[in-house]
C-alpha cells in the first residue's frame, strides 16, 4: 500500500545567531532578561532598567514580577528600548542558579516569547554565570534547550495546530567566546531533530527501508558513506540472532552502516550502534497492550546515531566514525521466533529465546560482532533496551554500562557537559550466572533481578575485543502519555560531545 504522508519533515529549525551591544539598543521583536529572586537584576536587566528611567524596577516594585522560577512578565514599548517587548524572566534565588535552573530559564523564555505574536527574540540569559560553565557552554545550551523548545512534529496532522511563529533567536554574548558555542549547540539541536522526527514516525511510515532511505539521503547531504546490507547480505555474514528477529516481519530487515571518513587515513574509528525495531510488539512473546503504541519508539538507538551523524555532518569532526543501525521489526507471526527456538549469532555462540520480547539483545549482538572487523578504538551502542532500566532509574538518566573505565569516564564526562546525563551500573561477573542456558550457549534473559544489568552482561559476551560502552536509553529516549508523547532526541547531545572531546584529544 502507498502512503500518501510527506516522505521528510521540513526543516523549520529556528536560526540562531550571536548578538552583542547595549542591550536597549539591539532592535528586535523581544528581548528576555533574567530576574533573580528579590529583585536582583541581571546585567540586562539593570541596563534596560537604566534605559527605560526605572520601568523594570517599577514593574518589581509592584509584584507583578518576583524573580521566582518559572516566572515571567512581559512588558511593552518601553521608553528608550528598541525592542518592541521585553520579557522578564525570574531565575529564582542567585546563589542556587545551576544547570538545570538555567535550561528552565531558557525553555519558560522561548514558551512565553512563543505566546506573543514576537517574530524573533534576543535572549540575554545566557549571559548569566552558571556555576563553573564557560561562556561557550550557556551558547551552546541555550540553543539546544531553544531548538527543544520549538521542536514540532505536526507532519502526521492535517493542520498544524500551533506552528511557531518564532524563527530567529539571536543570544547577546561577547562573540568571539560564544562562536564555538553556537556552532556545536547548533549541530547538536540540528541532530536532535531528526533523530526526534525519525522516533515520532509512526511505525507504518517508519519502516526499516524508510529508515534506510533517510540514512541514504543524509549520506548524500553530509559526503558520509552509506551501505545497506539486505536480509541475503545479512544471511551471508551468519547474522542469525539479527534475522531470526525479523523473521516474524513482512517488512525485510535492514543493516545499515555510515561511515565518516574526517579523520586520518587508517585511524581507528569510533563506533556507534543503534537499536533500530521500528515496532516492538514482543513476538510470540506478546507484549499486553496497555502502552504498547509507544513501541515504535524502539528504533531510538538507531535514530539516536543516524542523528547524531547530522550533527557530526554539520560539525566536519575531523574524526573516523562508523554507524552501524540493524533495523526490523518484532511481530507475532507464523515464521516469528518461539520461545525456546535456539539461534546462532554471527560469532558462532547460540541462544536460547526464552523470551521472544527480548529481541533488541538479539539484534545488536550481530551488530557489535559485525563492529570488529572496523578494530575501533571504543564501540558505543545505544538501545531502549529493557522496561527494568526505567524501573531502577527513571526517565532522568540514561543507563552506562562498560567494559573500559576510561572510555566509561569519557562517556560520563561528555554527558555532564551535555545535560544529558548517565549513570553508571555494574556489569559483574556475578550476573552472568542469571543467562545461563542448559540447551544452548547462553539464555536470553536473566529473569527479573537486574534486568537492564543482565541485558547488558548478555551485550558483554559479544563486545570483548574493544573497548566497549552500552547506554539502555529505554528511560531517556522518549515522553509517554496521550498528549506528551514524542521522542527527546537524547542521547544525541551526549555522542557529539564525546565525538568533539575524542576529535579535541587527537
Ligand atoms: N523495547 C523493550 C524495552 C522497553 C520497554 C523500552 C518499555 C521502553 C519501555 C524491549 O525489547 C523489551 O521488551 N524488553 C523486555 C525484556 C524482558 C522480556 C527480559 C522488558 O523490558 O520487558
Ligand atoms: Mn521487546
Ligand atoms: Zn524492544
Amino acid at each position: 500500500m502507498q502512503e500518501s504522508i510527506p516522505m521528510s519533515a521540513k526543516d523549520n529549525s529556528p536560526k540562531f545567531s550571536i548578538k552583542t551591544g547595549a542591550p536597549e539598543n539591539l532592535k528586535s521583536d523581544c528581548i528576555v532578561a533574567g530576574v533573580f529572586e528579590e529583585s536582583r537584576l541581571s546585567a540586562t536587566a539593570r541596563a534596560l532598567d537604566k534605559a527605560s528611567k526605572g520601568r523594570i524596577a517599577a514593574a518589581l516594585k509592584s509584584g507583578d514580577m518576583t524573580g521566582r522560577a518559572g516566572s515571567t512578565l512581559l512588558l511593552r514599548e518601553l521608553p528608550g528600548i528598541a525592542a518592541a517587548r521585553v520579557l522578564l524572566v525570574g531565575l529564582g534565588k542567585q546563589d542556587e542558579f545551576a544547570e538545570k535552573a538555567y535550561r528552565d530559564a531558557v525553555a519558560g523564555a522561548i514558551k512565553a516569547v512563543g505566546n506573543t505574536a514576537a517574530r524573533d527574540a534576543l535572549i540575554a540569559l545566557t549571559e548569566v554565570k552558571v556555576g563553573k560553565r564557560s561562556a561557550d557552554w550557556n551558547i551552546a545550551q541555550a540553543a539546544i534547550v531553544a531548538g527543544d523548545a520549538l521542536y514540532r512534529f505536526d507532519r502526521m496532522k492535517s493542520r498544524a495546530d500551533n506552528p511557531p511563529k518564532l524563527g530567529g533567536i539571536g543570544f547577546l554574548a561577547d562573540s568571539a567566546a560564544a562562536a564555538k558555542g553556537l556552532k556545536q549547540g547548533n549541530a547538536i539541536a540540528r541532530g536532535m531533530a531528526l533523530a526526534r522526527d525519525l522516533g515520532n514516525t509512526p511505525s507504518n511510515v517508519c519502516t526499516p527501508a524508510y529508515l534506510a532511505s533517510q540514512a541514504r539521503q543524509l549520506a548524500r547531504s553530509y559526503g558520509f558513506k552509506c551501505k545497506v546490507m539486505d536480509k541475503a547480505a545479512c544471511e551471508k555474514l551468519g547474522m542469525g540472532s539479527f534475522l531470526s528477529v525479523a523473521k516474524g516481519s513482512d517488512k525485510p530487515p535492514v543493516f545499515i552502516e555510515l561511515r565518516h571518513d574526517g579523520g586520518r587515513k587508517g585511524e581507528a574509528p569510533i563506533v556507534l550502534v543503534g537499536k533500530a525495531i521500528t515496532f516492538d510488539a514482543g513476538g510470540i512473546s506478546l507484549k499486553p497492550p496497555a502502552d504498547m503504541d509507544e513501541m515504535n519508539y524502539d528504533m531510538s538507538g538507531g535514530g539516536a546515531v543516524i542523528g547524531a551523524f547530522r550533527a557530526l555532518g554539520e560539525l566536519g569532526l575531523k574524526l573516523n566514525v562508523v554507524g552501524l543501525v540493524p533495523a526490523c521489526e518484532n511481530l507475532p507471526d507464523a515464521h516469528a521466533n518461539k520461545p525456546g527456538d535456539i539461534v546462532t549469532s554471527m560469532s558462532g555462540q547460540t541462544i536460547e529465546i526464552l523470551n521472544t520480547d527480548a529481541e533488541g539483545r538479539l539484534i545488536l549482538c550481530d551488530a557489535l560482532t559485525y563492529a570488529e572487523r572496523f578494530k575501533p578504538a571504543a564501540v558505543v551502542d545505544l538501545a531502549t533496551l529493557t522496561g527494568a532500566c526505567v524501573i531502577a532509574l527513571g526517565h532522568h538518566p540514561s543507563a552506562l554500562y562498560a567494559n573500559d573505565d576510561k572510555l566509561a569516564q569519557a562517556l560520563e564526562q561528555a554527558a555532564d557537559h551535555a545535560w544529558d546525563r548517565v549513570w553508571r551500573m555494574p556489569l559483574w561477573d556475578e550476573y552472568q550466572e542469571q543467562l545461563k542456558s542448559g540447551l544452548a550457549d547462553m539464555a536470553n534473559i536473566g529473569g527479573r533481578a537486574g534486568g537492564s544489568i543482565t541485558a547488558a552482561c548478555f551485550l558483554a559476551r559479544f563486545a570483548k575485543r574493544y573497548p566497549w560502552a552500552h547506554l539502555d536509553i529505554a528511560g531517556t529516549a522518549y515522553r509517554s502519555g496521550r498528549e506528551s508523547k514524542g521522542s527527546t532526541g537524547r542521547p544525541v547531545p551526549l555522542l557529539v560531545q564525546y565525538l568533539i572531546e575524542r576529535e579535541g584529544q587527537r
